[in-house]
């Protein structure tokens, strides 16, 4: 640190300076996170000074918070619930496993290598979590649309299940589980069944409303015990925002740690000081866009979404899975570097290091038709331009 401080105007122009190279909205394909709603960033800014780490003094904030858990429950069927707002996916889903754990411990049947049955394409922030909290998935090959069989789950359970991990919406194909016939199969024996809609708990209400094909994912169905939904995707609200919802009133409790001091209440969030701002914020945008909000804003998002594959379809691209969500998937030889070359040229997408010869591009809100026309073209003289490289070697 300097002896002496310089003048702000110095700091802001240095911090514009580094951050002149970020990429903007209109060249990104790879980002479920998106431009945050400018009402959202106001308030958060607005709170910016607020800890909800202690709310003795952040009473307000922490009554915006259980505002906006109840409209996340309300949203997924379960108004009875409860939940916590955390920093994120990841977060929120290490908070399941542990209440997971917990709850095979209260039932008697925590075993000396608890085991949670996941599938193959789950998000990586579980392989982060169990490394933290000692517990074995036991993967299951997806199927051929990419999903999580629910017969599979039913062989792969057994003395040592303590949880179950559907998700609905991956991140890399955007493909929602059959959560409708995976809580069926696990309810009858008492084990935890979380579902990580952290990428698509802001979609599929909506979408399905829209008439799209999707299955069930939330605690309308049977034995869903809890859910990630992550307001800082789909939700349009700034970053951190996500949140951990519990079927039972109690459930979020059990994730519960005491401070030192006297009339401090219990944390039930990893993150000890935590920003008040992502929950005035999320309360914000959910309140002001509204059910018919989001309604519209996931129509534009499936409008752009068919535009984008029947462009590429128009210009001799396959799609190497149909999309269900807003996650567009083709099949690209040498894409990782025709995702260079674009690079390159200042456009993000992303390609898969399972899958190599595929080029993923997710559309949310910053995505709009127009983006897509341009990119279309800039994607196939990137294409041409490796291909012949290529060739000539
Ligand atoms: C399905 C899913 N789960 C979990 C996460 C992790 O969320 P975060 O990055 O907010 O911790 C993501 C992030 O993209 C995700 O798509």
């Amino acid at each position: 640190m300097r002896t002496e401080g310089i003048p702000a105007s110095d700091v802001r122009s240095r911090i514009a300076a580094e951050t002149a190279d970020d990429v903007p909205w209109n060249r990104v394909l790879n980002s479920i996170c998106t431009e945050p709603h400018p009402l959202g960033v106001e308030m958060s800014a607005a709170a910016a000074h607020t800890n909800l780490g202690d709310v003795r003094i952040f009473r307000g904030s922490k009554r915006i918070e259980r505002k906006a858990v109840q409209l996340l429950l309300d949203l997924l069927g379960n108004p009875e619930g409860s939940g916590n707002l955390v920093s994120g996916g990841t977060e929120a889903n290490l908070i399941a496993m542990l209440v997971a754990r917990e709850s095979a411990r209260a039932r008697g049947r925590l075993t000396d290598r608890p085991e949670v049955v996941v599938s193959s394409t789950v998000h990586f922030s579980f392989t982060k979590v169990f490394g933290l909290l000692g517990l074995t998935p036991v993967v299951v090959p997806v199927d051929e649309a990419l999903r999580l069989p629910a017969d599979e789950v039913a062989r792969r359970i057994t003395e040592h299940t303590i949880a179950v991990v559907a998700t609905a919406g991956s991140s890399e194909f955007g493909v929602v589980d059959a959560v409708d016939e995976i809580g069926p199969v696990v309810s009858p024996h008492e084990i935890h069944l979380h579902v990580d809609a952290a990428t698509g708990g802001f979609i599929i209400p909506f979408a399905r409303e829209l008439g799209r094909d999707l299955p069930q994912f939330d605690f309308s169905v049977e034995g869903v015990d809890s859910i990630t939904i992550d307001p800082h995707k789909y939700g349009l609200v700034s970053v951190p925002a996500g949140a951990i919802l519990f079927r039972g009133a109690q459930d979020a409790g059990k994730f519960a740690f005491d401070s030192f001091f006297i009339d401090t209440p219990t944390h039930h969030t990893f993150l000890g000081t935590r920003p008040g701002g992502a929950a005035v914020a999320t309360y914000a945008v959910l309140e002001h866009l509204g059910h018919s909000g989001f309604l519209e804003i996931t129509r534009t998002n499936y409008d752009v979404t068919d535009h984008l594959v029947n462009g590429l379809r128009a210009a001799g691209y396959e799609m190497f899975i149909e999309p269900e969500l807003n996650i567009v998937v083709a099949t690209l030889p040498n894409a990782a570097k025709i995702s260079e070359r674009l690079e390159s040229w200042g456009w993000i997408v992303s390609t898969s290091k399972r899958f190599v010869e595929t080029l993923r591009l997710v559309v949310a809100r910053h995505v709009t038709r127009a983006m897509v026309d341009e990119f279309i073209p800039v994607l196939d003289r990137a294409r041409k331009e490796v291909e012949a490289e290529v060739a000539a070697r």
